[in-house]
């Protein structure tokens, strides 16, 4: 495998769309990351944000959008974590309805993991995906490649060949790399070519046929528990490994780049955003991070300087094991839903930064895989369609987050994570935003879900704030008028 030189620049792609020209009277604009928090009017000019305020010289005949007013202007939402099933299990979602599920949840872009049949674990298979996105995709779509061959974390992928063909990150998600060695070897490829290895940690000879938390509720329901030491466990020795390889890089005088790919890039994926470069990328970003004993290790590590960065999901952040009463298998999830203290401990954690972004883990599954007893359910729920009203309404409204910090945790934060231009608010930047009733209420019925499959945590539960228009790549990619399903 030839590392020595860099691969091209990420790919995200969508279908194309011709820019648009249009002017959003009286809404918020809020871009606090960039500076930005005032009310007025916005034009869009030929795909780009070409500016705001009273005074502004729209071209005449210019399209008004005057069923928006009051609403909020977020920048686009960014997804690092989805199963998007394509290929193989087109059944239970496509490059259509997955991507149309992110515009209806206010998401610009979103990244797909490579759990796939045939697994991406090479070159032709990200491609296929990535021209498959450009086609069908409404919002753009970013590939991960595998990191071990079949997913069997047994020998490493064709880490080279799926950077040229364009992946954002590499990530076996859906099972941990449990040999160490194999770890080691992945960053020490990845590390060279900038791109960061996005991990799922579960020590499976402790999950083994787990359905929920272990603790007192496991217990009293007679469900087989999943400790929380199945995460927190591996993730000690995964940072004692990130050590080793950050110390190793420093020996040798390397640095990690950032590579730069544009989420504000064109849609035919590898056009390098104008966007001012992004930091280093992570070497590893944690996924779905669940437990408080995982957050005080990563407090740890972050403080002594390890390059690494932690997502947590819209479930684990509002639900705790106590709701698994109801033995409803939509909140059968892996990592499980965890206690009370553990949900805690997360959302202080993502109040402070110690947890960098929102990842949803949307992961969509037909009835027959889930409405059947729990303990023969597959794990997860989706996710894109709710992940902004259910975290506005269950930590903003509640107090226990600032809006500003949900913004930035679902917008800029996983770019950086993963070296993409972010999504601003400014003039002269492509079009790349939502626009929300931070007001509007609604009821998550299955028939309000654009995605193809309804097994959502949050199904029944009423949210407030709802997203009315997502822009992306400077054009419309979906709208809801004022109280539509
Ligand atoms: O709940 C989950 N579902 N967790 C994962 O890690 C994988 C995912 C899936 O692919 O269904």
């Amino acid at each position: 495998m030839d590392t020595s030189t860099r691969p091209s620049a990420p790919k995200l792609t969508c279908r194309a769309a011709p820019p648009e020209t249009f002017v959003i009277p009286s809404v918020h604009l809020f871009d606090p990351q960039h500076g930005v928090d005032l009310v007025g009017d916005l034009l869009v000019e030929e795909g780009k944000i070409a500016g705001w305020g009273d005074a502004l010289r729209a071209p005449e005949k210019v399209e008004i959008l005057d069923d928006l007013a009051g609403c909020w202007v977020f920048p686009g939402f960014v997804d690092p974590h989805a199963h998007l099933r394509t290929p193989g299990h087109e059944y239970k979602e496509d490059l259509t309805s997955g991507p149309l599920a992110a515009a209806a949840g206010g998401y610009v872009a979103v990244v797909a993991m490579a759990n796939t049949d045939p697994v991406a674990d090479c070159g032709p298979v990200a491609a296929w995906i990535l021209d498959e996105a450009a086609r069908e995709a409404v919002v753009r779509v970013g590939q991960v490649g595998a990191v071990s061959r079949g997913l069997k974390g047994e020998e490493l992928a064709e880490i080279r060949e799926l950077a040229d063909a364009g992946v954002v990150a590499f990530s076996d998600d859906g099972r941990p790399i449990a040999d160490a060695d194999l770890l080691l070897q992945a960053l020490r490829y990845t590390r060279g070519i900038g791109r960061p290895l996005l991990i799922h940690l579960e020590n499976r000879s402790l999950s083994v046929d787990g359905v929920m938390h272990e603790g007192r509720w496991s217990a009293r329901l007679g469900l087989r528990g999943v400790p929380a030491a199945c995460e927190s466990g591996p993730l000690a020795r995964d940072l004692e490994i990130v050590r080793y390889v950050d110390a190793e890089q420093k020996r040798q005088g390397g640095t990690r780049g950032g590579v730069v790919a544009g989420v504000a890039a064109a849609s035919g994926g590898g056009a390098v955003s104008s966007g001012p470069p992004a930091a280093a990328v992570p070497l590893i970003h944690f996924q779905h991070l669940s437990a408080a004993a995982s957050v005080r290790l990563v407090r740890q590590a972050k403080a002594e300087g390890l390059p690494i960065t932690v997502e947590a999901t819209p479930h684990h952040l509002l639900l705790t094991d106590e709701l698994l009463t109801g033995f409803d298998q939509n909140l059968k999830v892996n990592p499980p839903i965890r206690s009370a203290e553990d949900r805690a401990a997360l959302v202080a954690a993502l109040a402070d930064g110690t947890v960098d972004c929102i990842g949803t883990d949307h992961a969509p599954h037909a009835p027959q895989e889930k409405e059947v007893p729990i303990e023969d359910a597959l794990f997860g729920t989706t996710g894109l369609e709710t992940a902004f009203a259910a975290l506005h309404t269950g930590l903003v409204l509640t107090g226990q987050l600032s809006l500003e910090r949900l913004v930035e945790a679902m917008s800029g934060a996983p770019c950086r994570v993963l070296g993409l231009a972010e999504p601003r608010l400014e003039e002269g930047a492509p079009a790349d935003f939502c626009v929300v009733d931070l007001e509007e209420r609604w009821r998550v019925a299955p028939e309000t879900l654009r995605g193809k499959s309804r097994n959502c945590a949050f199904l029944g539960e009423t949210l407030t704030g709802r997203v009315r228009l997502t822009v992306a790549d400077g054009a419309r990619r979906f709208a809801r008028a004022r109280g539509e399903d």
